[in-house]
Order: C-alpha cells, then sequence, then structure tokens
C-alpha cells in the first residue's frame, strides 16, 4: 500500500471500512477544475514571493495542465485509498514531475483548500442557474405573447375570484423568479471571498500574499479571518436556502399547470412532447414532467435541511463532519438546473384551449366585484354596495343565472341606484376592462408590464 501524504507519525495504515467510510473522492472529484485553478493560483503567487522557484511553479502549472487534460479524456485513475480531490491531485501530480510537486502545498491545508474550491465551484454553479431561469422566464413570457387578450378565471381559496388577463398570471410567475435571481446574486456577492491562505485556522508565518491569489481567482478580496475562512459554511446554506425558494415557486408553477392540464378544468393542453402514459390505462396522458417538478422541490429542501442539521453545534474551526456538506449541494444544484429546464420545454409545449376557457368563464360570478364598484362610482358606501351586489348574487344563484343577466328592473328591485349603464360593468370582458390600477389586471397595465419583461430580458 501507498503511504499516506499525511503518514509521518503513523505506524499502520486505516482499515478498509475506515478508508471506505472516510473517502470523498467518489464525488469531490466534481471539484477537479476548480482545484487545478486554485493551485495554479496558489502556485503562481508561491514563486511571485519567493517560496518556490519560477521553474517549479512552471513545471507545477504544466503538470496541473496535464493532469486535468487527463481528467478530462477519462485517462484518470481516481484512488478511494488518496481519500480526497485535492489529494487525488497533489499525489498524481508528484508521480509525473516529482520534487516540485512536494512544494505545492507550502503554506495551505486542505481545510482553505476545499473551501477556495467549493467557492469557485458554487459561483459557477450560481451563473448556470442564473441562465436557466432566465430562460424560463423568457419561455413564459413568450406564452404569455402568444396569447394576448385571453381572460381566465382569476381564483382565490381555489374558488372563482375575479377574471384576470392570462398575461397577467403569467408574468406574476416572471416575477417571483426574478427575485429568486437576485436571491442567487446577493448570495454570490457575499460568498465572493477567498479562504485561500487561511492554512489550517491560523494563517501562516511564511511571506503568503492571500491578495494576489484573491484577485487571481476572480475573488473580492481574502476573508478577513482565517478562523472564520476554514469554519464557514453559511454560503452553501444560503445558496440553498435561495435554491429551496425556487424550487417551491416552481412546485406552485407545477401545481397549477397540472391542475391546468385535467379534465376538470382543461384549460390547457400539454404536448406529446412533455407528456407520458400509463403502463395499464390506455387513454392517460398525463403532465408527468410537472407532477416531477413539483416532486422534487422536496429534495431541494431535504438538501437545505440536511446542511442546516450537519453545521449545527459544530464547534470552530474545521470539523471533519463539513465533508458531507458537498453532495447536498450538488443535488441542490442538479435538481434545480433539471426542474427549471424542464418547467421552460412545458411552457413551450403548452396550448390554452381557448373555447374552454371561454365557456367556462361565466361561471362563478367573476364581475361581482366590478359591480360593487359601479356602485361605489354612483355614490353608495363600499360595504352598503358589497350588500347590495351580494344580493343580487343570490337572485342570481337562485334562478340559475348570471349578473349580466338581470335586467334592469331587477336590479332596481334590489336598490334603485341601478341604471342602464350598469351594464358596461357586467361580464368578464367589461370587468377586466374595468382595472386600472397600478399593477392591475387592466390591459393597459398588463402591456406596461409586458413592456418592462420585453426589454429587461432582451426580447423583441
Ligand atoms: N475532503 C475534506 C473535506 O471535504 C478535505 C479537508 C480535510 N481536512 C482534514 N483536516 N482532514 O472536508
Amino acid at each position: 500500500k501507498e503511504a499516506k501524504l499525511w503518514g509521518g507519525r503513523f505506524e499502520e495504515g486505516v482499515t478498509d471500512a475506515v478508508e471506505r467510510f472516510t473517502e470523498s473522492i467518489s464525488f469531490d472529484k466534481a471539484l477537479y477544475k476548480h482545484d487545478i485553478r486554485g493551485s495554479k493560483a496558489h502556485a503562481s503567487m508561491l514563486a511571485k514571493q519567493g517560496l518556490i522557484t519560477d521553474e517549479d511553479r512552471d513545471s507545477i502549472h504544466d503538470g496541473l495542465t496535464e493532469i486535468q487534460r487527463r481528467i478530462e479524456n477519462g485517462e484518470f485513475e481516481w484512488r478511494t485509498d488518496r481519500e480526497d480531490v485535492h489529494m487525488n491531485i497533489e499525489a498524481a501530480l508528484t508521480d509525473l514531475i516529482g520534487e516540485a510537486a512536494k512544494k505545492l502545498h507550502t503554506a495551505r491545508s486542505r481545510n482553505d483548500q476545499v473551501l477556495t474550491d467549493f467557492r469557485l465551484w458554487c459561483r459557477d454553479a450560481i451563473d448556470a442557474i442564473l441562465v436557466q431561469i432566465k430562460h424560463l422566464q423568457v419561455s413564459l413570457v413568450r406564452l404569455a405573447i402568444k396569447n394576448e387578450g385571453l381572460i381566465v378565471p382569476g381564483y382565490t381559496h381555489l374558488q372563482r375570484a375575479q377574471p384576470v388577463l392570462l398575461q397577467h398570471l403569467l408574468l406574476a410567475f416572471v416575477e417571483q423568479l426574478e427575485r429568486d435571481a437576485g436571491r442567487l446574486l446577493d448570495c454570490k456577492e457575499r460568498l465572493n471571498f477567498c479562504p485561500l491562505g487561511a492554512c489550517a485556522l491560523a494563517g501562516t508565518g511564511l511571506p503568503i500574499d492571500r491578495f494576489m491569489t484573491s484577485a487571481a481567482l476572480g475573488f473580492t478580496a481574502p476573508m478577513r479571518n482565517s478562523i472564520d475562512a476554514v469554519s464557514d459554511r453559511d454560503f452553501v446554506l444560503e445558496f440553498l436556502s435561495a435554491n429551496s425558494i425556487t424550487a417551491i415557486h416552481l412546485s406552485r408553477l407545477g401545481e397549477e399547470w397540472v391542475l391546468w392540464a385535467s379534465e376538470e378544468f382543461g384549460f390547457i393542453t400539454p404536448s406529446d412532447a412533455v407528456s407520458t402514459g400509463s403502463s395499464i390505462m390506455p387513454q392517460k396522458k398525463n403532465p408527468d414532467p410537472m407532477e416531477l417538478v413539483r416532486g422534487k422541490s422536496a429534495r431541494v429542501v431535504g438538501d437545505l435541511v440536511t446542511l442546516l442539521m450537519l453545521c449545527k453545534g459544530l464547534p470552530l474551526a474545521y470539523n471533519r463532519d463539513l465533508q458531507e456538506d458537498k453532495e447536498p449541494v450538488f443535488d441542490s444544484v442538479k435538481t434545480i438546473l433539471g426542474m427549471l429546464e424542464v418547467s421552460a420545454e412545458f411552457a413551450q409545449n403548452i396550448t390554452f384551449n381557448k373555447e374552454r376557457i371561454q365557456k367556462a368563464l361565466p361561471a362563478g360570478h367573476l364581475d361581482a366585484t366590478t359591480l360593487a364598484d359601479y356602485l361605489v362610482n354612483k355614490g353608495v358606501p363600499f360595504r352598503t354596495s358589497h350588500d347590495i351586489v351580494g344580493r343580487a348574487v343570490a337572485v342570481c344563484v337562485s334562478k340559475s343565472c348570471q349578473l349580466q343577466e338581470l335586467s334592469l328592473d331587477e336590479l332596481r328591485s334590489i336598490n334603485p341606484v341601478f341604471d342602464k349603464d350598469v351594464y358596461e360593468f357586467l361580464g368578464v370582458e367589461n370587468a377586466v376592462k374595468k382595472f386600472r390600477s397600478y399593477g392591475s389586471t387592466g390591459s393597459e397595465c398588463v402591456a406596461t408590464q409586458l413592456d418592462h419583461w420585453v426589454t429587461k430580458l432582451g426580447l423583441t
């Protein structure tokens, strides 16, 4: 067996079970690119500070480039007995270039190294998620543009409430996604500080330049406190919190579309490309992708909870427990990327059943609140107009008709303030036209919203 990189004080090796239990190479090899990038920056700094020679630096750089090539061509052997990505790469570098490689870990610990890698990895992951968020926003805005003028029932308590433009409803999701993106950007800004040079926990007596490595790796600045630098995991807690909120938003979008695709609603028809069938019921066409978007939100939240529990009560500074921080983050990122991608594809693959929606609109007295506003315009106090319209609705319920089908005499018998202009307020089409407050579902307000997103997302 090969001696461990840390083996000096040990007389015997670990048991196989311990080796299998403590390894992280099976998952942290995902950090290889960032590990190599960090090591190259570190070697450059060591050379600049006179801690290694320029020749050592060059051979470390060339060796690391070769290792990256081997990894990417599937020619690299990841070894469990070398524990993790950091020691696999360092040991392979030693095999490749010899003595110079043994100087790479000068003024560095795996504790600051792993966090440098992980922060770099998270930064890239956030950028990838931001691209997918925008992609979904674009898909939703395009869907809105395609369905201009379509009125749908708006719900509260899942009961019919007021008529709204479909565009308005779709743009509500676009707004949520914009805040999701904002949370990720905030998180990225806060995590973009460099732990490298914090070493094990206390820093080093060697003359390193942490500002140089920080800048080379695109960080804002080195972290101020070396103990904090190797202990902190709140950057991933924040990242997974942001992902969890996005996931919850997507689960609500998923639920909306699953509901709308049901026979009972029948508002949308997803294309075959985003539907799946049943192994027993030949007629079935299910919106499984959006059900799984709803379902996978559980994983993303679970990943956050795993990390929260992992960090609870840990003493300063590094503890091996923290090796468990990677898999929930990898899982959260992979899952949220899939959820965003599939939601966008679903948005591109649904048609709204205009006739069906049209037929459904008269039910539920969606214009009742607009009628109450009509009475307010006539000088009736709102509480009184609410009561008057409530009585008109009761008449409709007993006659199984709509408000617009009541005659002027019938309306006047409830309250004489009704006039023939009342019919301009009744029916969903009229009702929608009356909305005019900022942010409302009135067509001009919605057009303004849509313009905002078309410009912001660069669509024309
Ligand atoms: N694989 C370890 C991790 O992910 C690297 C740090 C190990 N440090 C140590 N002192 N054992 O946390």
